[in-house]
């Protein structure tokens, strides 16, 4: 029972997750409904009762997709300051508002310009809380249990995912017209409203606190989270560890961004980045945006395509996460790390061989190499979906922790964009190929973990210094202290 509080505060920063995942779940399908969508913002003509490309139509497809993804890129960038001076739960708050406005400029936009900025605005809104969401999450929570938290982030992106093809499924089914695609857009707004509410019942994060001299606060919030009172000897403990480690880093300075280039912290830099660039180049997002596209190529209707496929890569994307945020807090980072690049470079690879088969050897090898594009989802969603937002949440020392995991979340965004955007050119040159390239850079990701990705399970976010080779920030007597305290207290209770 003790965590019930704290895992119901991650659950309500995860909020935020399920904004970002709604939206990757939301726009590819939009843009592929054959309704008043494409006519309206001038992508499509209504030529003898068909829907007819116009030659704006590649040019505006990408700005309706990449330009969100640049507002997410501003956000992410923003909120590394904006997390530090207004709080972690306000800059939750400032997403949650830019979100919900974005989604109104797009459901009620009356043109091109006012959409576009509708995408920037709402793209901003999901840079900040896909930063600092996952961040919130790691602060409050304790250190055996951080790993698992942070997960709830990505179960629920997937779960956002998973509803919106849902959704999207009943309104193309059952709705026409204008209203279609700004109703699908407008049911961003459910979730958008739902986090502003949730996030006048989370408390702030006591790191931060701590770091602001409010330090009554930040013990009282600690104690609450943990659900002891404040003269628990392990509260106070865990405060004074945080202070200590405050109070260390004070002593070297204060953070600027170049200190992500210092010694003991660049490696960090590196890996939060390249962690996100290979997770992005396993090719799940090209597999979210434009699997339909091939499904359809080898040999299945679109129908069959744009809706069950997708709702049943979806569901699996879904539970996959599920064994993930089980095995974080028992294998560790690593292996998951491991298993997962292995696993997703034999799928796509598979997918690769079978799906060319399939073409002029009949639909058993479409089924096949479909199987393969699930087992590869499935590998994703239970190690690099989950562990990336992890890893870099908990790798960084609290005073570039926000600048760290900001920079680490813009290589999401950015690898995201090109691959949007460079996804549909490798499909039209080198078609199931596509998968091949994937499947040879996924395994190039396990080589890369096995040389430099140490383990960070079960440590506290103060004690990162010494896993990373840096000159420790903390007292290591302190940590003694919280861990004998701990003991003592395990004692009384039992
Ligand atoms: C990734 C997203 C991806 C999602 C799929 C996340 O961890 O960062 O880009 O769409 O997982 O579940």
């Amino acid at each position: 029972m003790g965590n019930v509080y704290n895992f119901l505060m991650a659950f309500s920063a995860a909020m935020g997750g399920l904004l970002f995942g709604y939206e990757i779940g939301v726009i590819g399908q939009v843009l592929a409904m054959d309704s008043t969508f494409g006519v309206y913002y001038g992508l499509t003509s209504l030529v003898d009762g068909k829907y007819v490309a116009t030659d704006a139509n590649t040019s505006r497809t990408g700005d309706i997709t990449s330009l969100f993804l640049v507002g997410c890129l501003v956000g992410a960038l923003a909120v590394s300051w904006m997390a530090d001076v207004i709080g972690r739960k306000k800059s939750i708050l400032v997403g949650g508002v830019l979100f919900t406005a974005g989604a109104v400029l797009q459901t009620f936009s009356n043109g091109f310009g006012m959409l576009i900025a509708g995408r920037i605005i709402g793209g901003a809104g999901i840079g900040i809380l896909s930063m600092v969401a996952p961040l919130y999450i790691a602060e409050t929570a304790p250190a055996h249990l951080r790993g698992r938290m942070v997960t709830v982030q990505q179960l629920m992106i997937t779960i956002g995912i998973f509803v919106a093809s849902c959704i999207n499924a009943i309104i193309i089914k059952t709705v026409d017209g204008d209203t279609k695609w700004r109703l699908a857009l407008g049911m961003q707004m459910v979730p958008g409203v739902v986090l502003f509410f949730l996030t006048f019942i989370m408390p702030e994060s006591p790191r931060w606190l701590a770091n602001r001299d409010q330090d009554a606060e930040a013990l009282r919030t600690l104690a609450k989270l943990r659900s002891v009172s404040q003269d628990d000897p392990a509260v106070i403990a865990e405060h004074r560890e945080i202070k200590e480690s405050i109070e260390m880093e004070r002593q070297i300075g204060t953070a600027n961004w170049s200190e992500l280039l210092k010694p003991g912290i660049l490696n960090r830099t590196v890996y939060g980045f390249l962690n996100q660039m290979f997770q992005q180049w396993t090719g799940i997002n090209y597999n979210m945006y434009y699997a339909p596209k091939l499904i359809e190529r080898m040999g299945f209707n679109k129908d069959d395509a744009d809706i069950p496929f997708t709702i049943a890569n979806n569901f699996i994307n879904l539970i996959g996460t599920f064994p993930g945020m089980y095995l974080i807090e028992r294998s560790g980072r690593r292996k998951l790390f491991l298993w997962g690049a292995l696993g997703m470079g034999i799928s796509q690879l598979l997918t690769c061989l079978f799906a060319n088969l399939s073409t002029n050897h009949g639909k058993g090898f479409s089924w096949a190499a479909i199987f393969a594009v699930y087992g590869f989802v499935l590998n994703f969603a239970a190690t690099w979906g989950p562990v990336v937002w992890v890893y870099q949440s908990e790798i960084f020392p609290l005073r570039v922790r926000s600048k760290g995991t900001g920079f680490a979340t813009m290589s999401n965004w950015g690898n995201n964009a090109i691959i949007g955007k460079v996804g549909p050119i490798m499909t039209a040159n080198i078609e199931f190929y596509t998968y091949l390239v994937f499947g040879i850079i996924a395994l190039t990701a396990g080589v890369y973990v096995y040389f430099f990705i140490p383990e960070t399970m079960g440590k506290s976010l103060e004690d990162m210094d010494v896993v990373f080779g840096a000159t420790p920030t903390t007292h290591h007597a302190a940590q003694k202290e919280l861990e004998e305290a701990e003991v003592e207290a395990t004692k009384a209770k039992a």
